[in-house]
């Protein structure tokens, strides 16, 4: 029986993966911040899948607490993992700081994977054919702003939450490079425009300046359509968790249709990789 753990699936495309997961018999653990929302969660889940196989972890992904919390949750019922998605994401509306006193998006999209993904790393080891899979977002910048990590200099709305996630790009395909002789694969996935509680909290203020004209069409293309479009952006996390001849490829990038493409130069910079994987690993330890 294959167990996967999926951040953030309480609501939004990370509930649609699960969907689909479930359907296919296997385990899912399925994790977010609210008791409630998740034990709606979990029984829609098992309803829509006919699958009782569902269980809820809670944490909150900003803090290091929260993420050793999920962990101890996850192994005290789990002996090993077979799948990791790493689909909670965030985009702020203004700067953020979590309750360690980094900026919000950078903890919840790039510290939280890297970690979460470190710590879990031994129940992974204890699976056949163990996977890590990123959920990337936003506009992908094709620079890398290093003396912007946290946003010191500035705060750019939607373009810091595009950076954030080119950051876990970064790291996580460095983290990938380093690993490629060991059993597990880590892939990157882009899931396509959904209507969910992210994309309906995005404010016209998020947009730069030139493109806020088109904000009355975003919200338009973005209006609540009870989960349809957060079904279609759940495919490239299903395609990467389940298909078979991708069982021993690692360090890839997948778009939303399932194709594999380039991944940016600035993900495959040397200096770039290893100047992030410093940084973050100075924060974690
Ligand atoms: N929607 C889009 O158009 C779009 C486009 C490209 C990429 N993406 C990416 O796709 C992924 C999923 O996006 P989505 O739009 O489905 O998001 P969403 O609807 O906002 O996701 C909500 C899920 O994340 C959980 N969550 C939020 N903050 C958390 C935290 N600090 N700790 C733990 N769980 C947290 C929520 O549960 P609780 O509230 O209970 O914590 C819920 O389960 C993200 O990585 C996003 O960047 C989305």
């Amino acid at each position: 029986m294959k167990i996967v753990l999926i951040t953030g699936a309480t609501g939004g495309i990370g509930k649609q993966i699960a969907i689909s997961l479930a359907k296919l018999g296997f385990t899912i653990v399925i994790t977010g911040r609210n008791k409630e929302n998740g034990e709606a969660a979990v029984t829609e889940i098992q309803k829509i899948a006919g699958n009782n196989n569902i269980e809820l972890l809670i944490g909150d992904l900003s803090s290091f607490d929260g993420i050793t919390s999920l962990v101890e949750q996850f192994c005290h019922k789990f002996q090993k993992l077979d799948i990791l998605i790493h689909n909670a994401g965030s985009a702020t509306q203004k700067l953020l700081k979590s309750k360690n006193g980094i900026e919000l998006n950078f903890a919840i999209n790039v510290i939280a994977p890297f970690l979460l993904t470190k710590l879990l790393l031994s129940s992974l080891k204890n699976s056949d054919n163990p996977r890590v899979i990123c959920v990337t977002g936003g506009d992908i910048p094709k620079k890398l702003e290093i003396d912007n990590i946290q946003c010191e200099k500035v705060f750019k709305g939607l373009a810091s939450y595009s950076q954030s996630k080119l950051m876990m790009m970064i790291v996580m395909y460095e983290l990938s490079q380093q690993n490629i002789n060991e059993k597990f694969t880590v892939n990157i996935c882009y899931p396509g425009q959904a209507s969910t509680i992210m994309t309906q909290s995005v404010t016209k203020e998020m947009f730069p300046k030139l493109m806020q004209p088109i904000f009355p069409i975003f919200k338009m293309i973005t209006k609540p359509d009870n989960g349809k479009s957060a079904q279609k952006a759940s495919k490239s996390s299903v395609f990467l968790a389940t298909k078979e001849s991708l069982k021993d490829i690692t360090g890839k990038y997948y778009n939303k249709k399932c194709k594999e493409i380039k991944l940016p130069a600035c993900v495959l910079d040397i200096g770039n990789r290893k100047y992030l994987w410093n940084y973050v690993n100075n924060l974690i330890t």
